[in-house]
């Protein structure tokens, strides 16, 4: 019996290292145990010896490190041996992942989907508490006990969502820091460090409450997604029998209600003296301390959002539309007059120009996820008219918070942003579209390609109709460019 010590309870470096060597020692998995840092090992194992220098290269599914990688995550106490068995069996059954049938097939796919969902959680429950250090630093500690061993694999999550703050999660067996810079991982934390509570806390719970909606209470739905083992780290969940029992009451006030006309305030000064306000006001994460699990909750909270001054005069938050795995994202700068009343983005003018290009490039609409960088339509009104108003830069910093929670869900290959303004909040920092016009640049995600093209309405703008054409033509091609992301959809 052979053993390999791993450093901590997800260690898939160090199980794929010692992996590797067992296989070419063949070593068979029976003779193979693993044990994680000073754990109890059995009894007459011996150290697994080096790995033979002249060791032959071996092969193995494509989809196996990753498969492997989420095995590791799992709980069970046998996880490493059996995905080492797993491996040792793809030598000689290079399809073995593919047969549903076979008993390890279905645990591996068993342990998988359980890792997901433990992962899945993590992300929908932690809730971070602001304190500040000794060094009068705001940092964000959160205390999350999750099944499986689902720090490292989720921790990516948390810095690509909160990459500017520094903030920590603590968990039973292992915690990770982010310092804005680098992501540490340690060994586990004592139930004693769990952080106390604190204003965010308050922000949350105020939240929490305004967004409950009576209307659409399914109690039973609401346990299935967030199961009451995890209402004890959730300040919401003081809550939720409150406001259930609550619930019917505050019904029959919404429908007795009346709908409120939307207020308008337009004096210039205003407006920059609620801008700056809201600049030094806007809560992190835009209010919300907990970020969207699926884009339908996204959409929902945005409706919700007050983080600018936009929200007031407009109707209503235009949030993006599309499948929630859309392949590409197109971005607009914000939501035009016909927008703001329909609830929907690009459907006027700009809209039809858009639609034309996609027509000619062979892009079908519906399999794109179009949004805008600002969701509120800002405006001035000119006699009945609202006449567009660009928003400043202030405006499209806060709204970025939403393309951010948007592109973090659907997670697209390309990005196809619509003008500089569109550009400039993808990229976090003003470009010019001379400069990146039509180039396909990698966002720093590593996965994310970028286009950059000018907005439609740009062209509509054009007064000579020679330039227009040309630019119809130069757009049409940039969407050529954006159809190899757009998978062929077989017709009739
Ligand atoms: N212009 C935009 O940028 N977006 C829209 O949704 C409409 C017009």
């Amino acid at each position: 019996m052979f053993l390999a010590r791993l450093d901590h309870p997800a260690d898939f470096d160090a199980w794929r290292e010692a992996a590797r060597t067992a296989l070419a020692l063949h070593v068979p998995p029976e003779e193979m145990a693993f044990a994680v840092s000073e754990d109890p090992a059995p009894l007459f194992a011996e150290p697994l010896p080096d790995r033979p220098a002249d060791a032959a290269p071996f092969n193995v599914p494509k989809a196996f490190p990753d498969v492997a990688r989420k095995l590791i995550c799992h709980a069970d106490p046998e996880r490493f041996v059996f995905a080492y068995r797993l491996l040792w069996r793809l030598q000689d059954e290079k399809k073995l992942l593919e047969i549903v049938s076979d008993p390890d097939t279905r645990r591996a796919v068993e342990m998988q989907k359980a890792v997901y969902r433990d992962s899945h959680k993590m992300k929908a429950f932690v809730r971070f508490r602001e304190i500040e250090d000794a060094e009068g630093q705001r940092q964000y500690i959160a205390w999350f006990e999750p099944f499986h061993h689902v720090v490292e694999l989720t921790a990516p999550f948390f810095m690509r969502r909160f990459p500017g703050m520094v903030w920590s999660i603590l968990t039973p067996k292992r915690s990770v820091h982010w310092d804005g810079v680098e992501m540490v991982f340690a060994p586990g934390a004592d139930p004693s460090q769990k952080p106390a509570d604190d204003d965010m806390e308050a922000l949350w719970l105020t939240y929490y409450a305004s967004i409950f909606n009576p209307a659409r209470l399914k109690v039973k739905a609401m346990q299935a997604e967030m199961p009451k083992k995890y209402w004890h780290n959730l300040p919401e969940a003081t809550l939720i029998e409150p406001l259930i029992r609550g619930a019917e009451a505050a019904q029959r006030r919404m429908i007795e209600t009346q709908p409120t006309l939307p207020s308008f305030r337009h004096e210039k000064q205003a407006e920059r003296n609620d801008m700056a306000r809201a600049a030094s006001q806007v809560p992190a994460f835009n209010g919300f301390n907990k970020p969207p699990e699926d884009i339908e909750e996204a959409r929902e909270q945005a409706r919700h959002c007050k983080a600018c001054p936009l929200w007031e005069p407009a109707t209503q938050t235009v949030f993006g539309k599309g499948p929630a795995d859309a392949p590409v994202i197109f971005v607009g700068e914000q939501p035009g007059d016909q927008e703001d009343l329909a609830g929907e983005p690009f459907i006027g003018p700009a809209g039809k120009v858009f639609d034309e290009a996609l027509a000619a490039a062979g892009i079908d609409r519906s399999q794109a996820y179009v949004t805008n960088a600002v969701k509120h339509f800002k405006f001035e009104p000119r006699g009945k008219r609202r006449i567009h108003a660009k928003p400043n830069m202030g405006e499209v910093k806060v709204c970025r918070w939403w393309l951010e929670q948007e592109r973090e869900l659907i997670k697209p290959k390309l990005i196809v942003a619509l003008g500089a303004t569109a550009a400039a909040s993808v990229l976090g920092k003003t470009v010019t579209i001379r400069d990146t016009r039509s180039k396909l640049i990698d966002l720093p995600d590593g996965t994310t390609k970028l286009l950059v093209t000018v907005h439609p309405a740009y062209i509509l703008r054009l007064p000579d109709p020679e330039a227009q054409a040309r630019e119809r033509e130069a757009f049409h091609a940039d969407m050529d460019r954006a159809k190899a992301y757009v998978p062929e959809i077989a017709l009739g």
